[in-house]
């Protein structure tokens, strides 16, 4: 009978359950000091096509009727403040109060009626599909109803042990223009859809299990060039430390004088205090190896020099310290390399105790870009066969699934692909883990707009006062993944032909610098020629369709002359010999996009080759083109086609 119960129905069940509940989910993690829970459970969701509540983040082209919409941009944007680096243009909460009294943001609304949902949600993939000419949202961005403002609400409690603790709430990805209210007080927000924030909730988290939380998204029609997904997209969690902690994306690992013999690895640590009075505290970091196959931590490879410093109250605090490993085990893409990964755990302790534990994952590796011989990881020279990836997972949209995630990078390393620009926003922080543990190199993007708009409610209505925290919180957040060997600061921009848009690259590039002086600096240009001021601020030359030079070849005879340049590989490399040059995208609608229609014919768009090649342009009259809408060839402008594969 025992062996039996042991399979009984009900037991089956747990066990099932349990299965469900681990598999694919976000997983709490408590380490001495340090919990971080995850909040992906438990919400109500509501979606209102109109704005419900009569406000909104702040005016802007196609917002019906602005009169008597309060405008809270004044409470968001001090939620920047710690990426913003003079102090003089941080912003100062307003004295008052919103006007605006949300019902939905207030611990007696009646929410039952709303829809139950768990985290990462994205509510418009489920459809249906608009149809036809006259629609809100059209074909670049997939025809679904991402638009208008979505709220949702949750409860959390804090605990006797949570007490003189410091409670954050972290949101990986919230699409778009996130606003959080706790027990009916605005906190902050951060509009830009693609970055991780975080939020302090300790002033307002009262004792019980009744705190409410409330969270408002909303994405305007126009706001994108590809399907931007919805909601909150990717995981939520709650952080509770103690008043003296490791800082919001706190540490820093490089290495230098890499070797297979020696490497010299050097961390820096961000501490805050946030207490009233001052206190002392020991900091320690341990090395350990990381296990590639299960990611769990392995032996200790070495101690960081510990050290004890004095916190004055409200403070914060940097220390760097250095160590050399003898015998490193190198980071580097798969097949060739190895993708090893070390781990530090830095402690904090007072009073003997420690008060928080913090682990950074790392990996040891030399780049070297030459203008010559290319990219070198560890010396080795290293062709980069790569794809540019959306962050949706195709038909199952934007909701972030780490299964779905790592089944893309399988397909794309079985095809051999070893590289992916993040086309052309942040991913979710966990596509990161995956690209370190599988050998990916990853040019990690931000923006595909800067203060210049491609659609007319795009990033570029932000720009002017995030760009600095956008471009800094990316950094600290994806800084230490050996994956990512460069950072892109812009796609396409409208500005890239311009002088004024050379200054503008400058001001980010030196952000870029700032934050990290050990990766290039890069963007992408498609009508930049070699001799554009803005050339000679990229550390690496990327190049979509070959710069200026797209449009060459018999298949393009019927575009008008200024397209039909040869491809200016080698213009540019005359003009800058000592910068590498990479193809960082060669080929978007070859054939098609999402669905492939074969044969490849001229009619549908001509393949690259060493002397041709190149997409469509959406400009174009007198060509058949598939026509998505009725299913059909037919004389027309190619649209522009967004929806990305999931291979
Ligand atoms: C806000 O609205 C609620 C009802 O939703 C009402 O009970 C409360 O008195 C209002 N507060 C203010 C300050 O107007
Ligand atoms: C989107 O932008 C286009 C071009 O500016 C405009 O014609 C269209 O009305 C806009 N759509 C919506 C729903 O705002
Ligand atoms: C500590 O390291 C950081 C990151 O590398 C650097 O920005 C900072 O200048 C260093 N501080 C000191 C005092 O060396
Ligand atoms: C940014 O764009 C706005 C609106 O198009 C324009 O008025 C402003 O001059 C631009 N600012 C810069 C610095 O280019
Ligand atoms: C490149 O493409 C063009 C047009 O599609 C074709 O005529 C040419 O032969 C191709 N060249 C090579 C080397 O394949």
């Amino acid at each position: 009978m025992l062996s039996r119960s042991k399979f009984s129905p009900l037991s089956l069940a747990l066990c099932w359950l349990v299965c469900l509940l681990c598999f694919g989910h976000a997983e709490d993690r408590s380490t001495p000091g340090r919990e971080r829970i995850s909040l992906n459970a438990d919400w109500r969701f509501s979606r209102f096509e109109q704005i419900p509540d009569g406000v909104s983040y702040d005016h802007r082209p196609g917002l019906p009727d602005t009169l008597g919409t309060e405008i809270l941009k004044p409470w968001i944007l001090p939620s920047a403040n710690e990426f913003i680096n003079d102090p003089s243009e941080q912003y100062q909460r307003p004295v008052e109060e919103p006007l605006a009294n949300i019902s939905f943001v207030q611990q007696s609304f009646d929410d039952s009626a709303w829809e139950r949902v768990r985290l990462p949600h994205d509510w418009a993939i489920k459809g249906p599909f608009y149809a036809g000419d006259d629609v809100p949202v059209s074909g670049p961005m997939g025809r679904l109803p991402v638009h208008g403002v979505g709220w949702y609400r949750r409860r959390l409690t804090k605990s006797g042990q949570d007490e003189g603790k410091s409670v954050f709430l972290d949101i990986d990805g919230a699409m778009s223009y996130a606003m959080v209210w706790l027990n009916g007080h605005l906190i902050g927000g951060w509009p830009f859809g693609y970055n991780s924030f975080r939020l302090d909730l300790t002033p307002y988290l009262r004792r019980g299990d009744d705190n409410q939380l409330a969270i408002r998204v909303e994405n305007p029609t126009n706001s994108s060039r590809w399907y931007p997904g919805t909601g909150l997209y990717r995981n939520v969690w709650l952080t509770k430390v103690d008043q003296t902690h490791i800082a919001q994306d706190g540490t820093f690992v490089t290495s230098r004088s890499v070797s297979d013999k020696w490497a010299t690895v050097d961390i820096s640590i961000n501490i805050q205090h946030t207490g009233p009075a001052p206190r002392r505290v020991k900091v320690t970091t341990d090395v350990h190896h990381v296990d590639p196959s299960t990611g769990r931590i392995g032996a200790k490879v070495g101690s960081f020099p510990s050290t004890s410093i004095s916190l004055s109250a409200t403070s914060q605090h940097q220390i760097n310290s250095t160590l050399q490993i003898r015998r490193p085990n190198l980071w580097g893409p798969s097949p060739r390399q190895k993708p090893h990964l070390y781990r530090a755990i830095t402690r904090l302790s007072s009073d003997n105790r420690i008060i928080d534990t913090y682990e950074t994952q790392f990996g040891i590796r030399s780049l070297t870009f030459d203008g010559e011989k290319g990219l070198l990881v560890n010396g080795q020279r290293t062709k980069i066969q790569g794809v540019n990836q959306h962050h949706d997972l195709g038909a199952l949209g934007t909701a972030f699934n780490r299964r779905a995630a790592e089944r893309q990078l399988q397909l794309l390393q079985e095809l051999g692909c070893n590289g992916i620009r993040m086309a052309h926003n942040p991913p979710a922080p966990e596509l990161l883990d995956l690209t370190d543990r599988m050998g990916f190199l990853v040019v990690n993007e931000i923006f595909d707009a800067w203060n210049a708009s491609k659609t007319e409610a795009d990033s570029s209505l932000i720009f002017a006062d995030w760009h600095e925290p956008d471009l800094r919180a990316f950094i600290r957040r994806d800084r230490n993944h050996p994956s990512v060997i460069a950072w892109s600061f812009g796609n396409e921009v409208e500005e890239q032909k311009s002088e004024q848009g050379a200054v503008l690259a400058q001001r980010l590039h030196g952000i870029v610098k700032q934050e990290d002086p050990t990766r290039p600096a890069v963007q992408s240009l498609h009508a930049a020629g070699p001799s554009a001021p803005i050339v000679q601020v990229q550390d690496v030359i990327n190049l979509n369709y070959q710069g200026e030079g797209t449009f060459d070849g018999p298949a393009y005879s019927y575009l008008p002359a200024q397209f039909r340049k040869r491809p200016q590989y080698p213009e540019f490399h005359k003009a800058h010999p000592d910068k590498l040059i990479w193809g960082s995208e060669t080929a978007a609608t070859l054939s098609s996009r999402g669905t492939y229609f074969f044969p490849v014919t001229r009619e549908m768009a001509a393949p690259l080759n060493e002397t041709d090649g190149g997409n469509a342009l959406p400009c174009c009259p007198k060509r058949m083109v598939w026509n998505y809408r009725h299913g059909g060839l037919q004389e027309g402008p190619i649209l522009p086609i967004s929806v990305t594969v999931a291979p």
